[in-house]
């Protein structure tokens, strides 16, 4: 039997995203509630003769696998801490969209670090693998603890919350991705030459009280993302998305992160499925998906 080890790791929603002023180190400080969702990434590792990747999934085709992939970078930042060699195979079985603003890369990264972790007995603590997540990108440490947490700093600072229900959600994926960089870099221009002055953000005191509550009506009201306005400039489609969701009776529709896909928080299962009814024959996305949060974290599902 050949070792392997597979971990399953969750993708996101922000149900708040406040982005505070440009910092020197081209990053901005955030106010950001993460809600993890129920559509994984499984990450598997097992010993090969140098490190390779490889991926399954309809869209696997769109996902880098060279060293830039976060998966890659994770198995080798834990392997030069410990002293050893990162010669595994990683797959990816991808079912997060890519480049859609729900932490794919972010999990790929979060699942082979702890996969790798598992495989290779390295017995890294807690606080270590959260240390080599933030090294990896911001919304990793998130995809490693899941549930519901606020990110503070470039959103790597976790405080988790508590959750009290369960929300349900539809998610429109776009035809293709949006770059992160560009997104945040649209924000920016489109606040003009004040984008570095602009105020710290500010966690919302309603949106813990909503989660705890598991109230999606509160959640709804209390949502917000300071990225959409730069996802709907760069991709002006968006918008038509957005208003047949809201259309359909979501309680909120917002973008992801820093899109393209969009979130549609809905009271409940039967809604889902009309709003998703409504958002597949609207002809303005590519694909949609049904689903709940909270989710666990980075889990391990096979050990060897
Ligand atoms: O941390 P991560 O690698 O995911 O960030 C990708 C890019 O997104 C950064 O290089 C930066 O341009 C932007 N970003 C930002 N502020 C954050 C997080 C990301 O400007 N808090």
């Amino acid at each position: 039997m050949t070792a392997a080890v597979t971990v399953r790791v969750p993708a996101k929603v922000n149900v708040q995203l406040a982005v505070g002023p440009l910092r020197p180190d081209g990053f901005h400080d955030l106010a950001n509630v993460f809600l993890a969702v129920g559509l994984y990434d499984e990450v598997t590792v097992a010993p090969a003769d140098e490190l390779r990747i490889t991926c399954s999934g309809p869209d696997a085709g769109q996902v880098p696998l060279d060293r830039t992939n976060l998966a890659a970078r994770a198995a080798l930042s834990l392997a030069a801490r410990h002293g050893r060699e990162a010669n595994v195979h990683i797959h990816i079985a991808k079912d997060i969209p890519v480049a859609g603003g729900m932490a794919g890369g972010s999990a790929d990264g979060a699942g082979a670090l702890l996969a790798c972790d598992a495989l290779w007995g390295t017995g890294a603590s807690r606080e270590e693998l959260l240390e080599i997540c933030a090294e990896l990108g911001s919304d990793v440490p998130f995809s490693l603890v899941g549930g519901a947490a606020l990110g503070r700093g470039r959103g790597e600072l976790l405080t988790p919350l508590e959750t009290g229900g369960t929300f349900h959600w539809v998610f429109a994926v776009a035809d293709g991705g949006l770059s992160t960089p560009a997104v945040y870099a649209e924000c920016d221009r489109l606040r003009g030459a004040g984008a570095s002055d602009i105020a710290d953000p500010e966690p919302s005191a309603a949106l813990p009280a909503a989660l705890a509550a598991g109230d999606a009506v509160a959640l709804a009201a209390a949502a917000s993302n300071d990225l959409q306005a730069a996802a709907v400039s760069l991709r002006p489609s968006l918008a038509a998305t957005l208003a047949a969701g809201s259309g359909a009776g979501a309680l909120a529709a917002m973008v992801s992160g820093s899109g393209p896909t969009t979130a549609f928080l809905v009271a409940g299962p039967e809604e889902a499925e009309k709003v998703a009814d409504v958002l597949r024959s609207s002809g303005t996305c590519r694909a949609v998906r049904v689903t709940a949060g909270p989710a666990a974290g980075a889990t391990v599902v096979s050990l060897p």
